[in-house]
């Protein structure tokens, strides 16, 4: 049974998603050309075939370059209005959008153009659809702590235009502990606090961003599987994980969708979620997840509802808005078709 219409019928969250990885190959070459940017592609075709990855390093750094045509205070925007849109199409409600400043503030890009034109665009988001958001403001764990000092400080001025602070880029050699000083101010400034943890690291670099960064969630976290009693402490504190099934299969985390740990770790009683992650880069949004992964692992509707429930549930929403939003997922069940539900 496939559950595509159950899927794309329930008001969903999306709780892991870089907008910088929503940029459509189109778009990039519509703000290349806006900006007399060189891009290396002569065309979107070519931009799609060189979307093949062997690892996270080897996205990063193709991600870091189409970057490179964000500029004006209007690219952000137009950026981060694309996926809005795509979040209507999607029926995404709730979304906490990761941002990387450093990306941008590296090219002499200044920090105020950025969060600008993001928060213009979710701004209007809320006011024309009644879409709710939140920024997560990232730190590239490959630059150093007084980089990332440097950048929560700019981020300031603009503090009550952020939920929270993130660490994302490359992961190996970057430990969590690295930003436990840059995550103690973000807590004592009452962010929340979530972390990139356990794509390609160790389930040790899991257990440090629980001990040391104080986080609220862990951004893919998979590979906790290899460690028994950390499952089990993940389970027990109801830890949301963040997961990425088609990011996961693009950059190698694991060889095919069949193999994937989601159904295992959700059986296992964690708080998993389905997120997209860069869905321009890793062939799509929310619904295609799902959709994949369902395929993939024979979820059935009980899984599928869970998982978008659990969405909610992990989210930095106040606690009377998530029952609001859980209540929209239980009438959206009962409004289904027959044939939607049947396993
Ligand atoms: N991992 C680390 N850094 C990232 C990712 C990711 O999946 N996506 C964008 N930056
Ligand atoms: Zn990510």
């Amino acid at each position: 049974m496939n559950h595509h219409n159950l899927i794309s019928r329930l008001p969903k969250a999306e709780l892991h998603l870089h907008i910088e990885g929503t940029l459509e190959p189109e778009l990039m070459f519509a703000l290349a050309r806006r900006n007399a940017v060189e891009l290396p592609f002569d065309s979107v075709e070519e931009v799609r075939a060189a979307y093949r990855f062997d690892n996270l390093q080897s996205f990063l750094d193709i991600y870091y370059q189409g970057a490179d045509v964000l500029i004006t205070e209007q690219d952000f925007y137009d950026l981060t209005w694309a996926y809005v849109m795509k979040c209507r199409e999607q029926n995404v409600i709730h979304a906490e959008i990761f941002f990387d400043p450093q990306t941008h503030t590296g090219r002499g890009v200044p920090f105020e153009t950025v969060i600008g034109g993001i928060h213009r665009a979710l701004d209007d988001a809320g006011r024309r659809f009644g879409m709710t958001t939140g920024l997560i403001l990232c730190f590239l764990r490959h630059l150093s702590e007084a980089e990332a000092f440097e950048t929560l400080e700019m981020a300031m001025p603009y503090r009550d235009r952020i939920v929270g602070v993130g660490l994302d880029s490359s992961e190996k050699g970057h430990p969590p502990a690295k930003f436990e000083r840059v995550f103690r101010r973000a807590l004592d400034l009452g962010l929340r606090t979530v972390a990139h943890a356990g794509e390609e690291g160790p389930p040790e670099y899991i257990r440090e961003a629980l001990d040391r960064l104080g986080v609220s969630r862990i951004d893919h976290g998979v590979r906790c599987e290899e460690d028994d009693e950390l499952v089990a402490r993940l389970a027990e504190e109801q830890m949301p994980l963040t997961v990425c099934p088609l990011s996961n299969v693009a950059l190698k985390v694991f060889d095919d969708l069949a193999d994937h740990n989601l159904k295992r770790l959700l059986d296992r009683g964690l708080r998993v979620t389905v997120n997209s992650d860069d869905p321009s880069y890793f062939g799509g949004y929310v619904n295609e997840n799902l959709a994949a992964v369902q395929a993939a692992l024979d979820l059935d509707r009980d899984d599928i509802v869970r998982l978008v429930k659990n969405g909610f549930k992990a989210s930095f929403l106040p606690r009377d808005k998530i029952e609001d939003c859980l209540d929209r997922v239980d009438r959206a069940v009962s409004g289904c078709e027959p044939s939607d539900l049947a396993d």
